[in-house]
This record gives C-alpha cells, sequence and structure tokens, in this order.
C-alpha cells in the first residue's frame, strides 16, 4: 500500500459560470476531481456541536463540499494534521485513502455533500484510530 500524505489532500476549485439568474457550478467524474464519481452523498440537519467522520477509508477517494453554510475538516495521515474550513460551493476538498477525518465546527442549515470513487463498502472503513496508525505505520 503507498503511503499517503496529507499534501496530498487539497482544495480545488469548480467552474463557476457566473449569470445574474443566479450562478452555476458543475463537477466532472475525472476532469475537475480526479476519480471517478459513483457515489453522492450528504450531510444535513446537523446538529450544532456534532462530529462526523472519525474513520478512514482503505481505497476511497472523496470529494467534500459545503453546498450551503460552513464546517472545518480536519484530515490526519497519521504524522501530519491539516485543518480546511469549507464555506462556498464553488469549490471543494479533495480527499485521498487513508486519511482520518474529522468533520466539526457545523454552521446552522450546512450542507456537506461528498463526491465517491466507490460504491458504499463497510469494509473499506477504518474506524479505529490505533488500528489507522498501525495500517499507516506498517506502510512504511
Ligand atoms: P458514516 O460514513 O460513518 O458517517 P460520517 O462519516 O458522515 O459521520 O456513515 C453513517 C452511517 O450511514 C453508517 O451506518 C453507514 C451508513 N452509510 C450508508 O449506508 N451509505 C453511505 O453511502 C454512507 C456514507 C453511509
Amino acid at each position: 500500500m503507498v503511503r499517503r500524505s496529507v499534501d496530498e489532500c487539497r482544495i480545488l476549485d469548480l467552474p463557476k459560470i457566473c449569470d445574474p439568474r443566479g450562478n452555476l457550478t458543475f463537477i466532472e467524474g475525472e476532469r475537475h476531481v480526479p476519480f471517478d464519481i459513483r457515489r453522492v452523498y450528504y450531510l444535513y440537519d446537523v446538529p450544532g456541536g456534532s462530529d462526523r467522520g472519525s474513520h478512514a477509508h482503505r481505497d476511497l477517494h472523496q470529494f467534500v463540499v459545503a453546498m450551503s453554510g460552513s464546517f472545518d475538516v480536519e484530515l490526519d495521515d497519521g504524522r501530519s494534521k491539516k485543518r480546511f474550513h469549507l464555506n462556498r460551493s464553488y469549490y471543494g476538498l479533495y480527499i485521498c485513502p487513508m486519511m482520518w477525518r474529522q468533520l466539526d465546527n457545523f454552521s446552522s442549515g450546512a450542507v456537506c455533500m461528498v463526491l465517491a470513487s466507490e460504491l458504499y463498502s463497510e469494509n473499506d472503513y477504518v474506524r479505529d484510530y490505533k488500528a489507522f496508525l498501525d495500517l499507516v505505520g506498517r506502510q512504511e
């Protein structure tokens, strides 16, 4: 398994068609995000103070967009951590596999849309932080 670095995860700008009738943004798989999109899910009605995530994915690539409101994403590759604030629908955060992530600081009305490279599979999750550290340690 390739050792992943938090530096691979980055903000990607999306096309924005500005129009007095309302702006439009679009996302094409393998063009605007570095993977083919096989699944879309979203978090909404998140109560103030709630955290989401707290796990890693073995093989999944994801792209996270704040469709409305704002929230923070903290990424951890087992050595380094980076925190991103997402608050616009015309950019998003690309997350490569094997990143421990936590989403928090949700504003009221926030909607977090996630594009994913694979269908849902519980086997792809690493939900125990110590197991995650063991896995990334073993990749050296
Ligand atoms: P989970 O990924 O743990 O939530 P988050 O990381 O956003 O806090 O998923 C929560 C529950 O939803 C879990 O029981 C699995 C289920 N789920 C699906 O059935 N399909 C999906 O595509 C996702 C993302 C989750």
